[in-house]
């Protein structure tokens, strides 16, 4: 990776990714691509090169990796599952024919492609708990359809034309500088923030239902490792597993009272989104990303929660 295009520059993980590829490759070496109406502020644009880009826009795209001879391309354009489940057919417009306008540009401009896929890419047909990497997957859900058509098609597009495609089956992922995007899984980044805030929280998720989760800076090392890994030990391409915790709304409810003993939640529960949340796995095996490019987390759900509460006091005190 030499000359790099994020798309979705702005989201929850382009707005972290974009600046930390820029520590690694150099400032002027990566673009942040961004839409109208999400356009880049602060170091984001202050840092390196922006773009209008949108993967609706086939040419537009090409152009973007001609005039910057990029050779590698974070594909993170999507609508998240509970947005994508009131607009189907734009999620799959974004995600899927976007997804085929970036492996197009790939393919005739030589770049490697990283688009992620999900837990939302299983169904409740795969088992429930330590998903294996290979598995059932029929998702109900129209943002799992467009994750299973992702993975299948990125392979596709390494099979047939050489394009060299890799990509993580993120978890529901929790940070601190830009808010998720209309997530099943925002439930564990809100709890944060009530709790930084002293208010109590209103859980939208039951007790007891277990997902998948990680911290923003693991999951920010695995797409740099993944994109840097050697590909002749990659039995797999599109997509790894990768896991780091797993727990309920209960067990962060507690994680964190363990550090603010005042807190307090209650539930009110969500039906489209408890209903998602029902038919996504409990937890994950990640033994193949493990063994085929070392992945490896660094948090657990303590060491998150006191990264979390420490953080955010400080962006609420600035
Ligand atoms: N955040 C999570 O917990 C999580 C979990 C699993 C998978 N993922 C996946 O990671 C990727 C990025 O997710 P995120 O959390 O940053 O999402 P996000 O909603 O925060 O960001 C998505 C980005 O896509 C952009 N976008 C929307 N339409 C576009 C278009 N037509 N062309 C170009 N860009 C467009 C938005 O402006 C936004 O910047 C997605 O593929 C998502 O499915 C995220």
């Amino acid at each position: 990776m030499k000359k790099i295009l994020v798309i979705g520059a702005t989201g929850q993980i382009g707005s972290e990714l974009t600046m930390k590829l820029r520590s690694i490759y150099g400032h002027d070496n990566v673009v942040a691509g961004y839409i109208v109406g999400a356009e880049p502020k602060g170091e984001l644009l202050a840092t390196g090169p922006a773009e209008i880009c949108d993967v609706t826009n086939g040419q537009a795209l090409a152009d973007i990796v001609q005039k910057h001879h990029i050779d590698a391309i974070f594909n993170l354009a999507a609508l998240l599952s509970v947005v994508a489940e009131r607009k189907p057919q734009l999620a799959w417009k974004i995600g899927i024919d976007g997804l085929w306008n970036v492996l197009e540009v790939a393919r005739e401009h030589d770049c490697a492609v990283l688009t992620p896929s999900s837990i939302a890419c299983f169904g409740p047909e795969t088992p429930r708990d330590n998903v294996p990497q290979d598995t059932i997957q029929r998702p109900r859900t129209i943002y799992g359809v467009t994750k299973v058509t992702t993975e299948l098609l990125s392979d596709y597009y390494f099979n047939k034309y050489g394009v060299d495609t890799r990509s993580v089956r993120f978890p529901g992922l929790i940070s601190y500088v830009t808010p998720p995007g209309g997530g099943t899984t925002d439930y564990a980044v809100d709890i944060y923030y009530a709790a930084a805030r002293g208010e109590k929280f209103v859980c939208p998720i039951a007790e007891g239902t277990f997902m998948d989760m990680m911290y923003m800076p693991d999951a920010l090392n695995a797409l740099v490792q993944l994109m840097e890994a050697d590909p002749t030990r990659l039995v797999h391409r599109n997509s790894f597993n990768i896991a780091a915790m797993s727990f309920d709304p209960k067990g962060i409810y507690e994680a964190i009272r363990r550090q603010r003993p005042n807190f307090e939640m209650t539930y009110q529960v969500d039906a489209l989104k408890q209903s998602i949340a029902d038919s996504w796995p409990n937890s994950l095996d990640d033994t193949a990303a493990r063994q085929e490019w070392d992945w490896q987390p660094r948090y657990d759900l303590e060491a998150m929660t006191t990264d979390m509460l420490s953080k955010l006091a400080l962006k609420m005190h600035a």
